[in-house]
């Protein structure tokens, strides 16, 4: 049961890291988990999880379209902006806890550290479209992106962010490990080589910790 002085976002957790590192497949053992604990949730994913969201999701992932760092950034923001105010809020507000594939710090990574936006700029719309909201865990998966393009390329065609070069994706990393640095407290980091039903406990635990699940 949340308590009225929790903070909004002290049932949210969020999994980042690059395509290939095994979110969905962690997150998938995490509402397993979720379930048999009896621990009622909802699943969302960025960019989606509304009818704006699933239809800026098809743009910024088309191979077909060049999209500059700011707009790319934008429509990602109007989504978040959406999924926080009509789904992710509301469930937590009901006591939920929220499952969310790739969240505000997914911007910071690509748009900031990847494209090099500004990431004073960043961080003050990302706070307008999410009203502060912010996880209470976060679980990285670190993987060399080389891996993770290999892991991602076994499930078929590549999509626009898959095809960016190495360098991006290395920007990526380091500037998803430097937001771990920097928040300790918030974020999970795990080295996503591991075996997958090892680190489907370790996550298990962080979140029963955390989220004070028993
Ligand atoms: N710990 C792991 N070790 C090896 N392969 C993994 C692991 N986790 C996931 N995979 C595989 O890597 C690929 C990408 O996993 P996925 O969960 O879809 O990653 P993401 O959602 O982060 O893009 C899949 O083929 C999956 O089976
Ligand atoms: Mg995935």
């Amino acid at each position: 049961m949340t308590h009225p002085h929790d903070p909004p976002g002290g049932r949210f957790i969020t999994f980042e890291g690059p395509e290939g590192a095994g979110k969905t497949t962690q997150i998938t053992h995490l509402t397993r988990h979720l379930d048999v604990a009896g621990v009622p949730h909802l699943l969302t994913r960025e960019p989606g999880g509304t009818p704006l969201g699933t239809r800026v999701r098809e743009v910024v992932l088309d191979p077909a379209l060049h999209i500059d760092p700011l707009p790319e950034f934008l429509l990602y923001s109007a989504s978040r902006a959406q999924l926080v105010q009509d789904v992710i809020g509301p469930a937590l507000a009901r006591g939920e806890v929220v499952v969310c594939d790739r969240y505000a710090d997914s911007s910071l990574a690509y748009q900031g550290a990847g494209r090099g936006l500004d990431a004073g700029l960043l961080r003050s719309v990302t706070h307008a479209a999410t009203g502060g909201l912010t996880p209470a865990l976060t679980v990285l998966l670190d993987l060399d992106p080389r891996l993770g393009l290999e892991r991602a390329a076994a499930r078929g065609q590549p999509d626009r962010l898959e095809q960016a070069d190495l360098g991006f994706h290395d920007r990526v990393r380091a500037g998803f490990l430097a937001l771990a640095a920097g928040e300790p407290d918030r974020f999970l980091v795990l080295d996503a080589t591991r075996p997958a039903d090892d680190l489907a406990r370790t996550i298990w635990d962080a979140v029963r910790a955390r989220l004070a699940l028993g």
